[in-house]
């Protein structure tokens, strides 16, 4: 019996020092020390034993347990540390490491330059409208003094939804749809995305945005007209820029014109962007036709008013010198963090 007891204790610790989770200490104490296991099985045999021997094995068997306890609780709290050292290990943070780069956004170019002209044009007391994108024919040609079949339709190559539904082609529309609804004085500007079915190229692109400016009060004259354009362009492109006006034709304006600014970059001397003209062209305008206030309700013999419509790209490329239009709408990164 006695050789009995210390073959258990020896198979005991010798499977307790292999085993290398809980689980498996659990297991090896029900087959050894639990109430069907092999200690408890040699301990009900004592019963057997003379007098004498009786309390010599009973101790031994104390002895035996003891032991085996005492591995079974070292191996406990040995494998609870190598868990516990494995799971703080596995969520370490390495302070060192660099963080990884949050990419910065930037506000694109003709965003920019809109919102640039818009708080020019703010200061000077215009309020900003906007309009859809989708408009009737009424306020993109008729109103405007383009009737169905006028030569000037030919010039604005004209995406149609249906036969009274388009997509404008000018931001001037929007000249109707306030005058239609407000008594003068007005003072307006209206930025806007425009379409024409031109094929892109580098200097024409289907869509594109124009901001339309519209004043209507009693005496205003071209001299007004002038001297905002005049401000405008200083504040746009430095106190040395100065404007001309070109004689022009639209439908909607009379008398019409073309204004260009002197270059920027030469002065005025002829250089690369201005193409050696010294003279950059950036808007049309005009003073308002006397039968589009009356088709809106507005008298021409008590009022006037003048009109322009700047092409926003065409400000853009040459204040940031980019050469192509189509750099606008790709949304490129590298191109558009330079901004
Ligand atoms: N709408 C004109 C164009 O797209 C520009 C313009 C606006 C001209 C206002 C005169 C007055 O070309």
């Amino acid at each position: 019996m006695r050789d009995r007891l210390k073959q258990i204790q020896e198979l005991a610790v010798s499977e307790l020092n292999q085993a290398d989770k809980k689980e498996i200490l659990e297991e090896i104490r029900l087959k050894y020390l639990g109430k069907k296991g092999e200690l408890t099985q040699v301990l009900r045999g004592m019963g057997a034993l003379s007098a004498e021997e009786r309390p010599v094995v009973g101790q031994l068997a104390n002895e035996v347990r003891a032991e085996i306890e005492k591995i079974l609780e070292e191996k406990t709290s040995a494998i609870a540390k190598a868990e516990y050292a494995e799971k703080l290990k596995a969520e370490t943070i390495d302070v060192t490491i660099p963080g990884s780069k949050q990419l910065k956004g930037s506000l694109h170019p003709l965003e920019l330059v809109k919102t640039e002209l818009t708080e020019i044009l703010r200061s000077m007391g215009f309020s900003v409208v906007e309009g859809p994108d989708v408009e009737l024919d009424y306020y993109n040609f008729e109103a405007l003094n383009i009737p169905k079949g006028h030569p000037a339709r030919d010039t604005q190559d004209t995406f149609y939804v249906d036969d009274d539904v388009v997509l404008r082609t000018q931001t001037s529309g929007l000249q109707i749809r306030v005058m239609e609804n407000s008594k003068p004085p007005i003072r307006i500007v209206a930025p806007g995305m425009v379409y024409r079915s031109d094929t892109a190229d580098a200097t024409h692109s289907p869509v594109f945005h124009q901001m339309e400016g519209l004043v209507v009060d009693k005496g205003v004259t071209m001299a007004d007209l002038k001297g905002t354009l005049a401000e405008i362009c200083k504040l746009l492109y430095g106190k040395e820029s100065k404007i001309r006006f070109r004689p022009h034709h639209f439908p909607f304006t009379e008398p019409s014109a073309e204004v260009d600014v002197s270059c920027f970059v030469c002065g005025g001397k002829g250089c690369r962007v201005c193409k050696g003209e010294g003279w950059i062209e950036i808007l049309g305008a005009g003073m308002v036709h006397p039968k589009v206030l009356e088709t809106c309700g507005i008298d021409p013999e008590v009022y006037s008013g003048f009109a322009f419509g700047i092409g926003l790209e065409r400000v853009a490329m040459r204040k940031y010198d980019i050469d192509d239009i189509r750099l606008f709408y790709e949304n490129d990164v590298r191109f558009l963090k330079q901004f």
